[in-house]
């Protein structure tokens, strides 16, 4: 598995920029409250056509499975998704999102990125 940070993924290839998920959200958040994170191809679109298609998008929170995303060759590896802040007690924590997203010819790739709970 490949995982990119935001830094390398700035001067990062087009090989790279096209399987990278990349994940955008706000940087902090109140507890309890409700946002969206976005996660897609970080600025090259990927082929989505017979024989080589990106199959799956998943995004954990920390390392608890939150969402999968089966893909096939007729859809846009995009995701659009509302998820709930811990509650008052993780307040000043930090938790990482991770997503991983999956081309049948060059397999599995990993972003991550860190919300603050305000
Ligand atoms: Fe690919």
């Amino acid at each position: 598995m490949s995982c990119v940070s935001a830094q390398t993924l700035k001067e990062g290839t087009d090989f790279e920029k096209k399987h990278v998920p990349m994940i955008e959200c706000k940087n902090s958040v109140k507890p309890d409250e409700i946002y969206e994170v976005k996660i897609h191809t970080a600025g090259v679109e990927h082929p989505m056509e017979d024989g080589h298609f990106i199959q799956f998008i998943e995004l954990n929170v920390e390392e608890y499975p939150l969402l999968r995303v089966q893909l096939t060759q007729h859809s846009k590896p995009d995701v659009v998704v509302n998820i709930k802040a811990p509650n008052e007690e993780h307040k000043g924590r930090t938790i990482k999102l991770v997503a991983t997203m999956f081309c049948n010819l060059h397999g599995l790739w990993k972003y991550e990125k860190e919300v603050i709970i305000e």
